[in-house]
């Protein structure tokens, strides 16, 4: 007799959490598009829904995703106009139990940010890998820096005792879709993220970091066993 069992790909945990936040998508809403493979699937399940009729308007968070949502046929709000943006939906590199968040692994921290706290509800979409008991180490935090002194800037950030390299990309410095570097900080654990993203941004130079600190109202984790919900007590309910 044998026994099989089935074992999902961290991709197809991405998918499935993804195809339920578009279950969440009503008509006439102004969406938060976030950036990054998971956001992929959303932005492809999306696609379809507004091809058979659903009317939404997307505030994208990248290059990438603007690109992308055009080619699916999904509206775009320019970057000029005020947005009132009902539900944001991103992926995260890391959640912790209090589901607050590291992201910036794409590079797109800052514009994700913006967005998610201008969103009503903000959705995050995960492979079961990205739950973790804390933030940090294995994951780095990302931090975006101004190119201007920006080598005086990663020596204030090492100087807090843990290693910030430059990010690289084939040879060169990494390069924001706002121009700007990112420095991923090693460090092990944030005990308080909220007091350590304050500490970040008092630093000249910084212009965002990767903590996403009380913004989530709800996770949607892609598991083996279906899809598993965490909701924020203290927000409102998708
Ligand atoms: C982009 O800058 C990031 O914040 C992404 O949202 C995050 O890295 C998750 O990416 P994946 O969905 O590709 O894992």
């Amino acid at each position: 007799m044998s026994s099989s069992t089935t074992s999902l790909t961290p991709d197809q945990h991405k998918a499935q959490a993804a195809q339920k936040a578009v279950e969440y998508i009503q008509d006439g809403q102004i969406l938060g598009l976030g950036t990054g493979s998971t956001v992929h699937h959303f932005l492809t399940a999306l696609g379809t829904r507004v091809q058979d009729g659903l009317r939404i308007r997307g505030v994208p968070t990248s290059q990438a995703t603007a690109t992308y949502a055009t080619q699916l046929g999904i509206p775009l709000l320019g970057h000029d106009e005020p947005w009132d943006i009902d539900v944001a939906v991103d992926g995260a590199d890391q959640v912790d139990p209090q589901l607050n968040l590291i992201k910036g692994g794409g590079g797109a921290l800052l514009r994700e940010k913006i967005v998610a706290r201008a969103a009503k509800q903000f959705i995050v979409i995960v492979d079961e890998a990205k739950q973790r008991p804390h933030l940090g180490l294995p994951f780095p935090l990302p931090v975006e820096i101004l190119s201007f002194g920006w080598a005086t800037t990663q020596r204030h950030l090492e100087k807090m005792g843990w290693p910030a390299p430059r990010r690289e990309q084939t040879g060169s410095p990494f390069l924001t879709d706002n121009g700007h570097y990112i420095v991923d900080l090693h460090i092990p654990q944030i005990a308080d993220p909220a007091s350590f993203e304050a500490t970040l941004l008092l630093l000249p130079g910084v212009v965002e970091c990767g903590l996403f600190v009380h913004m989530t109202s709800l996770v949607i984790t892609g598991t083996d066993q279906g899809v598993r919900l965490s909701q924020a007590p203290d927000k409102p309910t998708p």
